[in-house]
């Protein structure tokens, strides 16, 4: 069993006693009363008898990253206040570990501690071999993470461990370690009570845990993947992809994956989590900057790659297979591009084949604007190009007139006189926090019933585009569809499932109406 512990700050009993509470009520198992800012041995003990939940007791000292100025033997003092706690930590640098015994006979059982909040610890397996050699029960080592990569260290340390360990790295790429604490075995993870209470960043706090990260159905063998992005923080994607697991009763849990811009870091991601022995790496979501990187990266390992997907030249989701060796089989596709084909032909009422000869006007030449020309032209419409950078637009037009349909460019100030029905808007025009925008601003096109009008942007869901395309009576289609539709293509992809597209759709759209 891995506890879920919660550390608390205590300030005094009143704020503590509140604490541990909500501590439970969220589903702790253990809470962490860090005492670095009391002085009052009274006050410890008290702490300790009146918690709800078994207490590990930590008094940092400064010399360790905490909060603590006394002396080792005031610090000791207070400790040995702690005696009624289940656990006592103690730095693996203090002076008190010659003093344990006076703690009493029955004295709470000693986890011994190793921070380092600059990096990964010089000499890592030094420390974790004086870890192991202390009379503690539990020993724990945390150091900040400067990649993902730190991440699978802190696992092959719980891989190999000699005694029950918690082993956790910091900082957001350290995120991972926390999570999966459960699946590799290790003694505990922490989850703060809400975000300003975390003690150490990168934390993810309780509801996350239980709530999107499906803290309770982790388990050695649940299957893992992700979104691998720069920057990942604010994805709504792990929050739909477990809802759907959860809902579909998939063992797995999908996490963001912040892997830093360039082909070098990707690949260097890719191979050493396919290679980490346990690790379940079943399938990634790519966005941003990495969508070219993967296709590179399949294609260098030979990896399966859908034809659109190349000719558009990005993969946004990868599947995992392992053959009977163990060996890892990639599969690339491309499910933005169906996303948008099918946000537009939906409503229409058509099949994709039924776009041949139709006009399209692309209103953007950026990574979705490219999709959607690649998209539209392989079905044979018709496609217009209309961009800010006219140059951009033209060479998009270049690569793709011809394949199948006719791309051309124009000026973004045609975009009143077009001769198009069907608009995909792919600019970051009206998106959150410029909501007053649109890019129909001064160039608004004639629009019937008979037009359709799809905006990209999904934040706000209901955009100022979609608003004027509406009023003059054209159908709309948000971008919350296209999200939906690539986020469903990954699932079915992945699983060989159906996406529970309702609770994908209910998932985002909380978020977006937060
Ligand atoms: N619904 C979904 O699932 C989904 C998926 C992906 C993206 N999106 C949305 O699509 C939009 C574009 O994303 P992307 O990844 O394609 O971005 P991108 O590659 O950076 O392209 C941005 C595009 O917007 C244009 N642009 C930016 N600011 C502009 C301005 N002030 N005036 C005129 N044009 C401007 C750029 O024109 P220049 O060439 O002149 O710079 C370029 O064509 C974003 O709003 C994003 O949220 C939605």
């Amino acid at each position: 069993m891995t506890y879920l512990c919660v550390p608390i700050f205590v300030q005094d009993l009143a704020q503590a006693r509140r604490d541990v509470a909500l501590a439970a009520e969220a589903g702790a198992d253990l809470v962490e009363l860090r005492i670095d800012d009391v002085t009052d041995g009274e006050l410890v003990g008290q702490l300790v008898s009146q918690s709800t939940l078994p207490v590990i007791v930590t008094c940092r000292p400064t010399w360790e990253g905490g909060r603590c100025g006394l002396s080792e033997e005031e610090r000791f003092e207070l400790l040995k206040k702690a005696e009624k706690a289940a656990y006592v930590d103690l730095e693996l640098r203090s002076s008190l570990w010659g003093k344990i015994e006076q703690l009493g006979e029955n004295h709470p059982r000693m986890i011994v501690s190793f921070h380092d909040f600059s990096g990964r610890p010089e000499k890592m397996y030094n420390v974790l071999g004086e870890l192991n050699s202390t009379p503690a029960e539990i020993a724990k080592i945390v150091w900040t993470a400067r990649t993902l990569r730190d991440n699978l260290e802190a696992f092959e340390i719980l891989q190999n461990r000699q005694k029950p360990t918690i082993a956790l790295c910091m900082g957001e790429a350290g995120m991972l370690s926390r999570v999966l604490a459960k699946k590799f075995g290790a003694f505990l993870t922490f989850a703060s009570l809400s975000n300003p209470s975390a003690t150490a960043p990168g934390q993810v706090t309780i509801e996350q845990m239980k709530g999107i990260y499906r803290w309770d159905a982790i388990g050695a063998d649940t299957k893992v993947y992700g979104v691998v992005g720069s920057p990942i923080q604010h994805s709504m994607s792990p929050a739909i992809h477990n809802a759907a697991f959860s809902k579909v009763g998939i063992d797995a849990v999908y996490l963001p994956l912040l892997v830093n811009e360039g082909y070098e870091s990707f690949k260097a991601f890719m191979e050493s989590f396919l290679a980490m022995r346990g690790m379940d790496l079943s399938g990634l979501s790519i966005t941003i900057p990495h969508k070219e990187n993967a296709l590179r990266y399949l294609t260098e390992k030979a990896g399966q790659i859908e034809p659109l997907a190349q000719s558009i030249g990005a993969v946004n989701t990868i599947r995992i297979d392992r053959t009977g060796d163990g060996e890892p089989k990639l599969h690339g596709i491309n499910t933005d591009y169906a996303a948008i084909l099918d946000s537009i032909t939906a409503p229409l009422g058509i099949k994709r084949e039924d776009l041949a000869g139709r006009r399209v006007a692309v209103i953007g030449a950026g990574g979705t604007g490219r999709t959607a020309v690649a998209a539209l032209a392989h079905y044979g419409a018709t496609v217009v190009v209309y961009n800010r950078t006219r140059e951009r637009a033209q060479l998009l037009a270049d690569e793709f007139n011809g394949k199948t349909g006719k791309v051309v460019s124009a000026e973004m100030d045609k975009l009143c006189g077009t001769c198009c029905d069907i608009f995909i808007h792919t600019t970051s025009i009206g998106m959150h926090p410029n909501a007053e925008a649109s890019v129909f601003d001064g160039r608004m096109p004639k629009l019937s019933g008979d037009s359709l009008v799809f905006d990209a942007v999904y934040n706000p869901m209901q955009t100022k585009l979609l608003t004027l395309a509406k009023q003059a009576g054209a159908r709309t289609v948000g971008g919350v569809e296209m999200f939906l539709r690539q986020a469903a293509g990954q699932f079915d992809f992945w699983t060989g499932q159906p996406a529970p597209v309702e609770i994908m759709r209910q998932v985002i759209e909380q978020r977006l109406t937060r």
